[in-house]
């Protein structure tokens, strides 16, 4: 008898561990996620696809305008770069940077969100994968 109930109890086991098998698919995934981002030399891609991809490409406009060759377009100046995709709106309402308002006049005012959350190595990583050109 104890050995039907430890046969019952090991089958339980079984399945249980069959079910976590399937979600350890998408654990799996999140994982390397987690991984890539906290390394952020090759993960600009990543962080492009999570962060940017809905509105830029990289050779094709979409909310925003194509990222392609876009450090030449800022005087291959990535601090202001960096500072506009940290706070676009910062940037533009300081008034300071008559290439950045004139941009957002040209995108009819569209407001790009503040990514402050993106660290400077992060924004290295995408300006990398930027500048590789390889979608
Ligand atoms: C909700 C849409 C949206 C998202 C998401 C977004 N952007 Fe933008 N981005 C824009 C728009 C619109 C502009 C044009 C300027 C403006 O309207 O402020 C822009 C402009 C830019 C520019 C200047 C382009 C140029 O031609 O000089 C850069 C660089 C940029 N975005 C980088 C990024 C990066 C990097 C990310 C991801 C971390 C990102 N954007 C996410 C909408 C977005």
């Amino acid at each position: 008898m104890k050995n039907c109930i430890l046969l019952f109890l090991m089958s339980g086991m079984l399945l249980m561990s069959c079910g976590q098998g399937s979600n350890t698919k998408t654990t799996t995934t999140t994982t390397s996620d987690n991984v890539t981002t906290s390394i952020p030399v090759n993960n600009g891609k990543q962080l492009f696809m999570d962060n940017c991809a809905r509105c830029h490409g990289l050779k094709q406009d979409k909310l925003g305008p194509a990222l392609d060759g876009v450090l030449a377009r800022w005087n291959n100046d990535s601090v202001k770069v960096a500072a506009f995709i940290q706070n676009s709106q910062q940037v533009i309402t300081g008034g300071q940077n008559q290439y950045a308002t004139a941009l957002y006049h040209k995108w009819s005012d569209a407001p790009m969100p503040a990514f402050t959350n993106l660290k400077d190595g992060e924004i290295k990583a995408i300006f990398s994968y930027i500048q590789a050109g390889i979608e």
